[in-house]
């Protein structure tokens, strides 16, 4: 849970999911989560590269714009490839 005071928002919440999907899988043996690396491309543009053998890339896209929409932000998001570019308001 996040503690009191910091501030959760997309960016954050993206730049987090590698951690996320590493942690919550740890325990369970048959588990295969996503890998994510990141890269910026200037001060608003993300890069996601994922890494899973499953393929679902074009899933990636509709789970950011959730995200986004979530935290109440505009995220403009496109698939390149294995990578997700996300543009941040
Ligand atoms: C913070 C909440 C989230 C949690 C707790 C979570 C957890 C998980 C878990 C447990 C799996 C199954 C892994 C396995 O079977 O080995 C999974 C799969 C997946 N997650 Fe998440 N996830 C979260 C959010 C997201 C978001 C926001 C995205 C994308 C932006 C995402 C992308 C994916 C994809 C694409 C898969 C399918 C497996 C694959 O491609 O190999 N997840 N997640």
């Amino acid at each position: 849970m996040p503690m009191p005071g910091m501030r959760v928002n997309a960016r954050d919440l993206l730049l987090h999911l590698d951690e996320i999907h590493t942690v919550m899988t740890k325990s369970i043996k048959s588990a295969r989560p996503p890998r994510f690396r990141y890269e910026w491309r200037g001060e608003k543009h993300l890069i996601m590269q994922y890494e899973s053998n499953r393929g679902l890339v074009q899933l990636m896209a509709g789970l950011v714009r959730g995200v986004g929409k979530y935290y109440g932000e505009y995220l403009n998001v496109s698939i390149v490839g294995n990578a997700v570019h996300i543009q941040f308001p």
